[in-house]
């Protein structure tokens, strides 16, 4: 790790010339105002040349976790368990934060009360997570549920094929550094 930050430095001092590389851009689901949101972020972490690769730190994580969920499965509100990576090897993920509200699908007794909210209601967004492109398959949730206090997000696996992930979290449900590009997920 010091070798690889002292590599960083070193690059990044040096000004090595890294071309045209673009930022890491990744769909996230966050918590804003105790709902759990899509976002856009972009890594700061400077992308470094080594081992023939460009390279982005993506921080400290423990113990990974290879999953599978079976075809057509709708989890329903759901959180994420630690803040972690998740990748997406095979199957469809559609992910709709915040889970949509009273009056439609959620319980009722998990309808936050009006006095609760400390901003208003974030507006719905959509995400299909699913092998194709790095965009496509590779999520940070970060949306625990000590944050998202009002509402998390809404998960479902419409695949005919089973879905499989690999989730990496993060040491101390530390998401890496980053800022956000936009609302919604990554395009
Ligand atoms: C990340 O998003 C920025 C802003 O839209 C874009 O310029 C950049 O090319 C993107 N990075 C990648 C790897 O596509
Ligand atoms: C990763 O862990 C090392 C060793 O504990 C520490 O020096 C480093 O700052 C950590 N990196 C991040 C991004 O937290």
């Amino acid at each position: 790790m010091r070798l690889l930050a002292l590599l960083a430095s070193l690059v990044v001092g040096g000004k090595i010339a890294l071309g045209d590389t673009p930022p890491l851009n990744i769909t996230a689901l966050s918590s804003r105002d105790g709902y759990s949101v899509l976002e856009c972020w972009q890594l700061l972490s400077p992308p470094v040349n080594y081992l023939s690769a460009v390279n982005y730190a993506l921080g400290n994580t423990t113990v990974a976790t290879w999953s599978r969920i079976e075809p057509r499965t709708t989890v329903g509100e759901a959180w994420a368990p630690h803040v972690q990576l998740s990748v997406v090897l095979n199957g469809l993920i559609r992910i709709t934060a915040p889970a949509p509200g009273c009056g439609s699908t959620s319980v009722p007794t998990l309808c936050p009360r009006n006095g609760l909210a400390s901003g208003p209601r974030p507006s719905e967004a959509v995400a299909y997570l699913m092998p194709g492109t790095a965009l496509s398959s590779v999520l940070i949730a970060a949306d625990l549920k000590a944050s998202s206090t009002l509402a998390g997000h809404f998960t479902e696996f419409p695949s005919d094929e089973a879905t499989i992930l690999v989730q990496i979290p993060f040491v101390g449900d530390k998401a890496p550094t980053h800022m956000i590009l936009h609302d919604g997920p990554c395009m």
